[in-house]
């Protein structure tokens, strides 16, 4: 399995552009620290990709990694899809930049596809321009395409829907799930959890058996959306459980035989800063944040 970050930061990215804050000021000092928003792309086999949640960033996350650009023909493309995790703006804006495509699929659950349906109208809205063919994202695994080695399935994380679609219909605890590939000629698996906001029994039992977990770093702590001034909500409220503290996913990660990264970091993360003694304190526990164009092959 060949995976590759196409982005690390959370909703607003890193800098945000509104924002003057320490971590938004210092990733515009030091263009290093910049960081695109949360997405992976996945190789489904040869010459056929999918992304791992659409950002606003797609279009330039695709020209920065030499995988997704297109040919041989003129507009041969090896991006075939779009797998969502769940219908939050960060994760689906860039869906409208793949427009110039003659089609492409999305795999999501239902609630998540409800809320680009009716919602957010990406029906409607993109039909006169391409072709999108849906899919059900689901917790029975399922080939990512035909023929391929990559099977697909959903941990359900939580009922937490995005800030446009909280009116609408019962709760569904695949709002946001977790993402679990498995490819099938090696046995190796890869958990990606970008939106963590409970520590299941079923999540714990999926980051057990997985060789490779890549998981919500939002926020370090619990307090930080408050402390920091831009929410009155903790980061469990908020929906992400923090890195630090008893309830938080150091510890657990710690224990778990598989490769550990962090990603959706917010600006107002101490890890935004590479010069940060909190990285020291991840990595005396096997931990590490993932950055931007890393290579994650299983
Ligand atoms: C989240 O991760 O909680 C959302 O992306 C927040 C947002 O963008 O409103
Ligand atoms: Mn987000
Ligand atoms: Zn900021």
């Amino acid at each position: 399995m060949l995976l590759q970050v196409l982005g690390t930061a959370a909703g607003g990215g890193l800098p945000q552009w509104n924002c003057a804050c320490p971590g938004c000021a210092g990733a515009r000092a030091h263009p290093e620290r910049r960081r695109r928003h949360a997405s992976l792309a996945l190789r489904a086999g040869e010459g056929c990709w999918y992304v791992v949640n659409a950002t606003p960033d797609l279009g330039e996350q695709i020209e920065a990694g030499h995988e997704l650009w297109p040919g041989p023909g003129p507009r041969d493309t090896p991006l075939a899809g779009v797998v969502l995790t769940d219908a939050e703006l960060d994760h689906t804006l860039g869906i409208a930049r793949l427009r110039e495509a003659d089609g492409f699929e999305i795999l999501a659950t239902p609630p998540v596809r409800t809320a680009l349906l009716d919602h957010l109208r990406l029906g409607d809205t993109l039909a006169p321009y391409t072709r999108i063919e849906w899919r059900e994202l689901s917790t029975k695994p399922q080939p990512l395409t035909a023929g391929g080695t990559i099977e697909i399935d959903a941990v359900p994380v939580s009922a937490k829907r995005p800030r446009y679609a909280t009116e609408t219909g019962p709760d569904d605890p695949t709002w946001v799930v977790a993402l679990r590939l498995r490819d099938t000629t090696t046995g190796r698996t890869l958990l990606y959890a970008p939106a963590l906001a409970a520590w299941t029994e079923e999540f714990q039992y999926a980051a057990e058996a997985a060789d490779c977990v890549i998981v919500d770093g939002t926020f370090w702590d619990d307090d930080e959306p408050v402390r920091s001034g831009f929410s009155t909500r903790s980061a469990t409220a908020m929906g992400h459980l923090p890195i630090d503290g008893p309830g938080g996913t150091a510890h657990r990660l710690a224990a778990l035989r598989a490769r550990c990264l962090y990603t959706h970091l917010n600006n107002t993360n101490p890890l935004a800063d590479p010069h940060a003694p909190q990285h020291a304190l991840l990595a005396a526990r096997g931990l590490h944040v993932a950055a931007d164009r890393m290579v994650i092959e299983l």
